[in-house]
């Protein structure tokens, strides 16, 4: 998920794109870079890190044109790292793209291009759309009609913009996938991911729609389809104010960050689910899978909300697999001298891929011969690194010091896995088809469950003031209801427990009274039965009932107090849809409370001490 901004006009754009990328930067910021147009020539100023650093470089660089693009870099493909930074250039560099988004048939495009001489000098997906371009322009098509050409043979996402010497009156921008918006100015245009990069200098908006090309001048613009069709595109006028959209209209980014799961959802799996084979393909896992499949026992450990993933994915593992899995906190098994085999599998999720008590157990294991494997966000990170193989979840940038779509994204990432590694062994081409089916409904069920924001946040003020929370599920629900408590005991101050439900009666339920709430898990599954009694003993206990419970269950009704209804889908991924309601639950309560939900106390995004 990268930021990418353009500018054609009179003025100077190298400050107007600074500007630009920085409000950009909650998109990323592995790298950053500039290209201008100047006299006829393409200049490139990119660096690693933040933009600060690259607004730093240009103190010692003269940079100054009046048409220009800036990116910053969130990786998917490719270290983060100077040569990865984006702009790219075809090879006699006269041409310049910026691109933000993923293209998934990149390989068979890099290989066909290299055929032809093509040398490609970085490792992202990303490099393969200027030489495609490149190579209709020798063909002597104009810019215009080379990008609507080399789009046809792409597919991926792309939010991107191109700048060519040649015709240095233009910019074209093309939209599949990626957000990207137009600014009108006055002599002056503006291509931006989002309209925070350029609301500074215009509130005149074009929305972009996927399958669009548009043929930017400093004066009007062409918009076309992929295909050529003319278009006519409305001009809006915004009302928002800057403050309003750093965190794209969102109060918070952990709100941001929950409302984009049925967005994360989908890039985690993108071009990762073989339907008609009924299995996934992770290209990260390729060299692996065989020894993978075979492995004796495989253990996961993380920290946090990675760990409370990996108890899914435990659960996932052991049903389909049939491969004993432990899973283990990450600072547990670093300091207890761990039996580590040499045909175990041991995964490492980790959403920041820095967390120093996972790393430091990655070590552990790698000393003593273990196949060792990153399930990780950031891309480049010190986990994803020292790693034999792994899985990026491609959940995009995670801000809000509570996690939860990277969570998700975590989940889906443990359902590819399983489905490549129980397909590989016992799995039937039907119930490996029926699992990958049911996996593409999630991101719509999630949509749906989102629309509950308003009732979970009226059931939120009613449990504002509480002191204590009890968070009960079984079976894959048990991890969901420990996820559920982490998050409201990080952002509301509430203290707050997960138990299996059954084990309630073992010790918690003395608890119980009208002011210990307990929220049930309770979907209609193989346990239901037992839960609703479980319910009955809460209840006759006087506490207060929360339950999120499947859409078509009205029995439950007469036993709580407040119901989240939500869609079903098959066992193993009704955490993906079981943890939304609890996150927008503690989210809710947290700004009840008038609590700081980004940054809670105490805490840190990236816990990278031991
Ligand atoms: C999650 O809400 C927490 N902030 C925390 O538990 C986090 O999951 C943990 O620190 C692990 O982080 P990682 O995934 O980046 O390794
Ligand atoms: N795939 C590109 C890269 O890795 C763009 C990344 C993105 O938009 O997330 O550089």
């Amino acid at each position: 998920m990268c930021g990418i901004v353009g500018y054609i006009g009179d003025k100077n754009c190298v400050p107007i794109l600074i500007n630009g990328l920085k409000r950009l930067e909650y998109r990323g910021y592995d790298s950053a870079g500039l290209g201008v147009i100047i006299n006829h020539e393409c200049r490139v100023v990119k660096n690693k890190g933040q933009v600060a650093l690259l607004e730093k470089k240009l103190e010692e660089v003269s940079l100054s044109g009046n048409l220009g693009i800036g990116h910053t870099r969130w990786a998917t493909h490719g270290v983060p790292n100077e040569i990865n930074a984006h702009p790219h250039f075809n090879s006699s560099k006269n041409l310049l793209v910026i691109h933000n988004g993923i293209i998934e048939n990149y390989q068979t495009l890099k290989a066909g291009l290299q055929k032809f001489g093509y040398k490609f000098i970085s490792d992202t997906d990303s490099e393969v759309i200027p030489h495609l371009i490149d190579s209709f322009l020798i063909k002597g098509h104009s810019l215009f009609k080379s990008v609507q050409l080399a789009l046809s043979e792409v597919e991926g996402t792309y939010g991107l913009i191109v700048i060519y010497d040649e015709e240095p009156d233009r910019m074209i921008a093309a939209r599949k996938g990626s957000p990207l918006v137009l600014g009108i100015g006055d002599k002056e245009n503006f291509v931006a991911s989002d309209v925070s990069a350029i609301l500074a200098h215009t509130k005149q908006i074009v929305y972009l729609e996927d399958g669009e090309v548009v043929e930017v001048f400093k004066d009007h613009f062409i918009a076309k389809t992929v295909l050529d069709k003319e278009i006519e595109k409305e001009v809006h006028e915004i009302t928002m104010t800057l403050d309003e959209i750093d965190k794209g209209g969102f109060a918070h980014f952990m709100l941001k960050e929950i409302m984009e799961q049925p967005e994360s959802i989908c890039n985690s799996m993108r071009g990762r689910l073989l339907l008609d084979k009924g299995t996934s393909k992770l290209g990260g896992l390729e060299s692996v899978a065989d020894r993978l499949a075979s492995s004796s026992r495989i253990i996961i450990s993380a920290c946090g909300t990675s760990w409370h993933a990996g108890l899914v994915g435990e659960y996932m593992l052991e049903q389909f697999t049939r491969i004993p899995t432990e899973v283990e906190y990450a600072s547990e098994f670093r300091y207890r001298n761990p039996v580590v085999n040499k045909d175990d599998a041991i995964f490492f999720i980790s959403q920041s891929g820095e967390t120093a008590d996972t790393l430091a157990a990655l070590r552990e294991a790698k000393d003593k011969g273990a196949l060792v494997l990153g399930i990780c966000n950031a891309v480049g990170s010190s986990i994803a690194r020292e790693s034999i193989a792994g899985v990026y979840t491609h959940a995009g940038p995670e801000i809000g010091v509570a996690s939860t779509k990277a969570f998700t994204s975590q989940l889906v990432v443990l359902a590819l896995i399983t489905l490549l590694i129980a397909r590989k062994k016992n799995m039937s081409l039907v119930d490996g088809k029926s699992i990958a089916e049911e996996l593409k409904t999630i991101p719509d069920k999630i949509s749906k469950i989102l629309k509950l924001n308003d009732t979970i946040e009226e059931i939120a003020a009613e449990f504002k003031d509480v002191k204590n929370f009890l968070y009960l599920g079984r079976g894959y629900n048990f991890p969901v209801a420990l996820e559920g408590a982490l998050k409201l005991k990080e952002i509301s101050y509430i203290h707050a427990e997960g138990y299996p439900a059954a084990e309630m009666k073992h010790g918690p339920i003395a608890l119980i009274d009208e002011n210990m709430p307990a929220v049930f898990i309770a979907p209609k599954d193989s346990t239901y039965e037992k839960i609703i009694s479980n319910i009955e003993e809460i209840k006759a206990r006087k506490g207060r009932i929360i339950a999120i419970a499947s859409e078509n269950d009205d029995k439950i009704d007469n036993l709580v107090d407040y119901s989240i209804k939500i869609p079903d889908t098959i066992r193993m991924l009704m955490p993906i849809l079981t943890v939304i309601p609890l996150q927008l639950l503690a989210y809710h309560i947290a700004v009840k409370k008038g609590l700081n939900v980004d940054q809670p106390r105490n805490l840190a995004k990236s816990v990278t001490v031991e």
